[in-house]
């Protein structure tokens, strides 16, 4: 059968997981897609790395613009992270037909309205599974799982590298900055760690959520945002005699006069599920009018969870281009009734 063709621009941590899980799960992956889904391009800055992880099979080249505008491409895997020449490259991918595979949470968060209606216009989808909570298919359950509700509030632990720090920390009385650096080595942490310890990378997926949770627009300016850097071992062990774990936390609520949405540490009794989602792992709690809380936990961050949601959102883009393209549903909708407007 027909493959499809993937353009995968960068192959960093995430694109280089998403390689080899393609190449290791192939027969599952095309069984579950109706069709092979083939990387034919990848674009990276770094040739010679890109060459090094994809091997001589696949075409590399330095320059991402070619790789939007190959008429062979069907979908673009946008792995380059970042608000600048990601979205000229996104809405550049979509302008010209193609379906968008992101993990971009922050240019979704800050310019999601904007990509979501040129989608929109364009009758292409965008997909962003791997945006939010690394391997959890928290998007999926929001839209799929949980549409039958309506949706009151959400919680959760959505920043490995918080977690990670905040737990290592607490473990091992390491010092901040030692687990910060192995969290990096780990390739757990954003390029820039600030988005991670001032909360803006969980305000970036909770963002997203809240959108696809009330059906409001991107408003990442509304959320109040606070990280972990004021916290200091002493806290931590404080929490701990007084019977409670610290979690950095993503949460949204439903209000009479809006969403309200915020990111900030947050003590946590010990014995809740979510005090003792430990390290790299992330959990989020979801409270819907007609199931009632429902938990969602997995690794939220690293190269294969991540890869994970990347071909999970590639199976699902192959299925719906396949299908008739009258009975499309874009990946996402904005309710106008809705204005998230409550900032904390
Ligand atoms: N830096 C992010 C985290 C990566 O630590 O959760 C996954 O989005």
């Amino acid at each position: 059968m027909k493959p499809i063709n993937v353009g995968l621009l960068g192959i960093g941590t995430v694109g280089g997981g998403t390689f080899e899980v393609l190449r290791r799960n192939e027969e599952e992956i095309t069984r579950r897609a109706g069709r092979p889904i083939r990387i034919s391009v990848i674009a990276d800055k770094n040739v010679e790395h890109a060459r090094s992880v994809a091997g001589d099979s696949v075409r590399i080249t330095d320059d991402a613009f070619a790789v939007i505008a190959d008429p062979d491409v069907d979908i673009v895997v946008e792995l380059i992270g970042g608000y600048g020449v990601a979205r000229e490259l996104m809405l550049g991918a979509i302008a010209n037909g193609k379906h968008v595979v992101t993990a971009n949470k922050a240019l979704l968060a800050m310019h999601g309205n904007e990509i979501f209606e040129a989608a929109r216009r364009k009758g292409v989808m965008v997909a962003f599974e791997a945006a939010v909570a690394g391997g959890i298919p928290i998007i999926k359950a929001l839209r799929e799982g949980l549409s039958a509700n309506r949706i009151e509030w959400f919680a959760g632990i959505i920043n490995g590298t918080t977690n990670f720090i905040l737990s290592e920390m607490r473990d091992k009385g390491l010092a901040f900055a030692d687990v910060l650096l192995e969290a990096q080595m780990l390739g757990y942490a954003e390029a820039d760690p600030t988005f991670d310890i001032e909360g803006v990378d969980a305000a970036h997926k909770a963002t997203i959520m809240s959108a696809i949770a009330f059906g409001i627009p991107m408003q990442f300016g509304a959320a109040h945002v606070e990280g972990i850097s004021n916290l200091q071992s002493i806290d931590i062990a404080y929490a701990g005699q007084l019977g409670y774990r610290i979690k950095l936390l993503g949460i949204a609520r439903r209000r009479p006069e809006g969403v309200e949405l915020r990111v900030h540490p947050t003590l946590i009794p010990k014995d809740r599920l979510l005090a003792n989602v430990e390290g790299p792992m992330n959990a989020i709690l979801v409270h819907g009018d007609a199931v009632g809380p429902t938990m969602y936990y997995g690794p939220g961050a690293g190269a294969e969870p991540t890869a994970s949601a990347v071909i999970a959102d590639l199976v699902d883009v192959t299925r719906l281009h396949t299908a008739d393209p009258e009975h499309r549903v874009p990946h996402l909708a904005f309710q106008s009734d809705q204005v998230l407007d409550v900032k904390v």
